[in-house]
């Protein structure tokens, strides 16, 4: 891994949601913890035409309302601020590509990364502008943000344009999922305790469930969701990538290489879903009006932006295989959805129960171990492990206990880095094991692809459900024809 060095951090869409929301407030908590390298810069593009102290003055704002209470303080903020600078950027005007070249020829010894935080159609554009005026330098990086294209075609049309540009090593991106915590435990978890270490295969596992469930509706976003939906903007992306890592097997090392080359073979060896099989694999749905224990909740057609009656879905649950020795017979259940009851991302994985019971046959049932990995709204590990019930009136009563390691109050004195933190800081040091390699993405669009070409037929149902629910009920089946349920949303 590189020694951080000064760095040019160049944004593309300066002025959008993603970064006032989470860059620039990321890169506040960098700077707090004085991790932003001596001398760094930060290049802030839109095509707004404002000024620097009128873009701080913007970014002022939304970091008093992005950044944590007890982290801001005025001292880290005028640190932060005084790096910042904007320029004027529309992409069809050669003059403002120069004013930047300019500006970073006069830096020119600094490390230089690109983010581009703007629709993926642009991303060949700006790289061509970037190039046509002498920015791109041989150790330059690109951060390339999701979602990278509408299928697996339009994706590797984009990272054909940019790949005309930059080296595999020089693109970043994006799955910020996999800057999270417990994704990262995932691989301490797996790789350094052989009690998991041993049984994490068929042999040993039945079932695992993956839930991505979001309280949160559109957000202001219909017109980009409505083309996506829930199977592009989370299934795609997210929810592969923690089937990926739950399910690969072990790395060499811990090189971006090694780790994304066992991930791209879990890929790669994801059951096609066919048609016929889609009845009993796949439940699509869409959120009608209810509520959650606050308020009423509109429908998904009639939230802010919609226009018309739309069948986009916004909940997906599969039931995934994955072809392989460890894994054969082991269904992999993944559901995602929008104003569902809470939000809730967890993984759970439900080992075998044992093969003689010795114990009160009517609780046979309940006589399996779940090692259950929280992602939010808090992050920790739990075992689900089988106790006797305490007292000496009855036979022995088993009874599940949970072993619980909750990171925030286990590690109170440590503060766990957001997700986009954590990985701006991993692309100014160089490194590129939290990243998404382009043939991952592939892959994921692949499978995705095959599923989402059914859609248009007219056997394909849509099931409403109210906001504020688990979901369509249709996805139980899906679970319960295999005799299990979704583990904890009763
Ligand atoms: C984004 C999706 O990638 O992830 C959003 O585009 C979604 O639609 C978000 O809400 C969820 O992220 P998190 O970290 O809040 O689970």
């Amino acid at each position: 891994m590189n020694k951080p060095t000064a760095t040019d951090i160049i944004i593309f869409g300066a002025l959008g949601d993603l970064s006032q929301r989470k860059l620039i407030p990321s890169l506040y908590d960098l700077e707090k913890d004085h991790l932003l390298p001596h001398g760094s810069r930060i290049l802030c593009l839109a095509r707004q035409d404002i000024d620097t102290a009128q873009y701080r003055q913007t970014a002022r704002e939304n970091l008093a309302l992005h950044v944590e209470n007890d982290r801001l303080d005025e001292e880290t903020l005028a640190r932060l601020l005084s790096r910042i600078e904007y320029l004027t950027l529309d992409f069809n005007t050669d003059q403002h590509f120069q004013a930047l070249s300019t500006n970073l020829a006069k830096h020119s010894t600094q490390q230089r990364i690109f983010y581009f935080a703007t629709a993926a159609e642009f991303f060949g554009t700006i790289s061509t502008k970037l190039s046509e005026n002498n920015c791109i330098t041989d150790t330059c990086r690109v951060v390339l943000e999701k979602p990278l294209g509408f299928d697996r075609e339009s994706s590797s049309a984009i990272n054909d344009q940019v790949g005309q540009y930059f080296t595999e090593q020089q693109i970043y991106r994006i799955d910020h999922y996999l800057g999270k915590e417990t994704v990262q435990n995932l691989l301490a978890l797996r790789f350094a305790n052989p009690i998991f270490g041993t049984q994490w295969n068929q042999n040993h596992i039945s079932h695992v469930e993956i839930t991505i469930a979001e309280s949160v509706g559109i957000e202001g976003r219909w017109s980009y969701f409505d083309k996506a939906g829930q199977m592009r903007d989370m299934v795609q992306n997210h929810l592969l990538q923690l089937l990926a890592l739950v399910a690969m097997d072990p790395p060499d090392d811990l090189s971006a290489d090694c780790i994304r080359d066992q991930k791209v073979k879990v890929l790669r060896q994801l059951k096609p879903i066919s048609a016929s099989e889609q009845k009993h694999a796949v439940v699509c749905g869409q959120y009608a009006s209810g509520n959650n224990d606050v308020q009423l909740l509109p429908s998904y057609n009639s939230e802010e932006g919609a226009e018309g009656t739309s069948n986009t879905e916004t909940f997906v649950a599969i039931r995934a295989e994955i072809q392989n020795w460890r894994w054969a017979g082991v269904p992999f259940y993944l559901r995602t959805g929008k104003r569902m009851k809470q939000k809730l991302t967890q993984i759970i994985i439900h080992f075998k129960q044992q093969p003689h019971f010795i114990f009160d046959p009517l609780q046979h049932g309940i006589a399996s171990n779940k090692l259950i990995l929280s992602l939010q709204p808090n992050e920790g590990v739990s075992l689900q492990v089988q106790t006797k019930s305490p007292g000496i009136n009855n036979d022995i009563q088993i009874q599940p206990t949970i072993l619980d390691l909750n990171f925030n109050k286990e590690f109170k004195d440590t503060r766990t880095p957001h997700a986009y933190e954590r990985l701006l800081f991993e692309v100014i040091k160089g490194n590129q094991y939290l990243f998404v390699r382009r043939d991952e993405i592939e892959h994921a669009w692949t499978w995705c692809d095959n599923i989402m070409q059914h859609w248009s037929h007219p056997e394909h149902v849509l099931h409403k459900y109210p906001a504020g629910s688990w979901g369509p009920t249709e996805s139980e089946i899906i679970i319960r024809n295999d005799k299990r349920q979704w583990f904890g949303d009763q």
